[in-house]
């Protein structure tokens, strides 16, 4: 089943800047799919209107299989089922405590207070975050505002969650540690969409990736099949992840020979090179 379907959305800003021109995106549930694009692409744009933050100029957004409607009480319940990560968290914070922040989503739910209090200390330490409830969100890095944010959609525990950039401005560890609380979130079964710029770890999450060009999706398939059509990420200024682009300047000074696809990850990597050096032990 399709979690989310944006059926030939096209959106034009009020000022007359046309960001979507007939974007077609399909997450199925159960995966982590991922949007690439270079700045001003359209990916905050697509990923606002999955729970109705903005309406399309024409075009259908369908949540499990359900028209999305835009009345006060359709978009209530849709946003319990879709929770979005802003790309600025400032634009997500607004409380004058983390703890209220964070509480503020479960509280709208009509949850008990004890399980607004247990969703708040379990999302924050879950990001990370845990012993910074009394703090004020305006004064904390932006890092952790990042975390805090993640933190306020987590206690909703929704069966969709949007993430617009959840790594960027994060350390290399808290990078790693939301990526892994996100893979986690997904075994457990939650449907999560992500945009980034982190090329690298893309193959080693996402069951899809989608390509998008001056509003435009311009590439989608799995990780091998995007990443295998070197041109057109090239193209929409993005790059190989690393170790890709390793294997195609080995291949291309025949010091290496790979079958069709390029290893993507340290670890499909590691099991091509370790293939090889046994054929060349073999050899001899
Ligand atoms: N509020 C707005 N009013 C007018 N134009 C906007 C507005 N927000 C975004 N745009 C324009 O819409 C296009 C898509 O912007 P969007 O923010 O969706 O890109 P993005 O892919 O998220 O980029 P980035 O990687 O920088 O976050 C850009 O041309 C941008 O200038
Ligand atoms: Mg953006």
């Amino acid at each position: 089943m399709n979690m989310i379907e944006a059926k030939e959305i096209t959106y034009k800003y009020p000022d007359g800047t046309k960001a979507l021109h007939g974007v077609n995106f399909n997450v199925e549930k159960g995966k982590i799919v991922a949007l690439l694009g270079p700045n001003g692409a359209g990916k905050s744009t697509l990923f606002l209107h999955f729970n109705g933050i903005i309406e399309p100029s024409s075009g259908q957004i369908n949540i499990a299989n359900e028209p999305l409607k835009y009345s006060k009480s359709a978009l209530h319940k849709a946003r319990q089922k879709v929770g979005i990560v802003f790309q600025n968290p400032d634009d997500q914070l607004f409380a004058p405590t983390v703890r209220e922040d964070v509480a503020f989503g479960p509280m709208n739910m009509g949850l008990s207070g004890k399980e607004v209090d247990d969703r708040v200390s379990n999302s924050l330490e879950k990001v990370g975050m845990g012993g910074f409830e009394d703090k004020a969100p305006h004064h904390l890095s932006g890092g952790q505002k990042k975390r805090v944010a993640i933190a306020g959609i987590l206690a909703m525990e929704p069966q969709i969650m949007v993430l617009d950039e959840p790594t960027s401005g994060l350390d290399p560890k808290g990078a790693s540690q939301i990526l892994k609380l996100l893979y986690d979130l997904n075994k457990e079964g939650m449907t999560i969409i992500i945009s980034t710029h982190d090329v690298d770890m893309v193959p080693i999450y996402a069951d899809k990736i989608y390509i998008i060009s001056s509003g435009e999706i311009i590439k989608e398939g799995k990780p091998h099949i995007v990443f295998g059509d070197v041109k057109t990420i090239r193209n929409a200024n993005l790059r190989l992840p690393r170790i890709a682009h390793l294997m195609e300047i080995l291949k291309k000074e025949d010091k290496l020979l790979f079958s069709e696809e390029y290893p993507l990850t340290i670890g499909e990597a590691r099991r091509s090179l370790l293939e090889y050096i046994d054929g060349v032990k073999e050899d001899k």
